[in-house]
């Protein structure tokens, strides 16, 4: 079985290394791609064939992860010449979703949960063919949703509405403890109800959101136009926060 990636960044690199078998082989293609990715794709040793269109031509599997903004693109140039199943990895609204199904005959809508260069991280996918990708169960976590194409980008894009607006509220709890000097005790109190692991992956998140905060700005944005027809006082204010960090 041939699998072709559309983008050869860290979702991409971490499934050459999870689905290891001598029965799967990757293809991609350097087309226009930056130096890092030439180096990525020489690094992985996947077979680069001249463009992405003869990617998508030999594809059993033709895999879309390359950005939010290109997914659309992606599908209208490349999905149009998929003959198997076209699995859409980006982080995207319901609403591209469909729409990239307009243009795509066999697709399946993924998320991706979990840290990306994890060892486990679990695939949710929904569409009527996903089921056509439960054998990548060997390799990862593989978790059937539904049949509704954007089942599986409303869920991811709920689990962000969650965990960003959760990290604004960390990120101000922990400033306010720090503002009384009470920042050990406050891991401490919380740890008791939300488990030893608290502290380390409270500081974590907080890291990764101060780094991050532009692009967490942006994925709120998109979560307040995707929900419109929601009240989302949280995720309101979380991106007043973030737009101020
Ligand atoms: N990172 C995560 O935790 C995570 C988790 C789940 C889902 N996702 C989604 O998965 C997608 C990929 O994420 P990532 O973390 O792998 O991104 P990344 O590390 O930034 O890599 C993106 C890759 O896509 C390539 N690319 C960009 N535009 C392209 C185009 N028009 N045609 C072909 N290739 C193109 C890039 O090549 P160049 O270097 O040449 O630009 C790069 O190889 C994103 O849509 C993201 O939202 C990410």
């Amino acid at each position: 079985m041939i699998i072709g990636l559309i983008g050869f960044g860290k979702v991409s690199q971490n499934l050459v290394k999870l689905i290891r078998s001598d029965e799967i082989s990757f293809i991609t293609s350097k087309e226009n791609r930056s130096e890092s990715t030439i180096e990525a794709i020489d690094r992985f040793d996947v077979e680069s064939l001249p463009t992405f269109e003869d990617v998508a031509k030999s594809s059993d599997i033709l895999i879309s992860a390359n950005s939010p903004k290109v997914a659309l693109d992606t599908a209208e140039k490349y999905g149009i010449h998929a003959r198997g199943i076209y699995l859409d990895l980006n982080n995207i609204s319901r609403e591209t979703t469909l729409d990239i199904g307009r243009h795509v005959e066999n697709l399946v809508d993924g998320a991706v949960i979990g840290k990306i260069d994890s060892d486990n991280p679990t695939l949710f996918l929904s569409g009527r063919l996903a089921d056509k990708l439960l054998f990548l169960n060997e390799f990862l976590d593989v978790r059937i949703i539904s049949k509704e194409i954007g089942d599986a980008a409303t869920l991811k894009l709920l689990r962000s509405t969650y965990t960003k607006t959760l990290s604004a509220v960390l990120i101000e709890s922990y400033q306010t403890a720090k503002d009384y000097n009470l920042e050990r005790e406050f891991f401490e109190v919380i740890a008791i109800t939300e488990g030893d692991d608290f502290k380390d992956n409270s500081l974590s998140r907080i890291k990764n959101t101060l780094s991050n905060s532009k692009r967490k700005s942006e994925e709120l944005e998109e979560i307040i136009r995707c929900f419109d027809a929601e009240e989302l006082t949280m995720v309101r204010a979380a991106l007043e926060k973030f737009n101020r960090l």
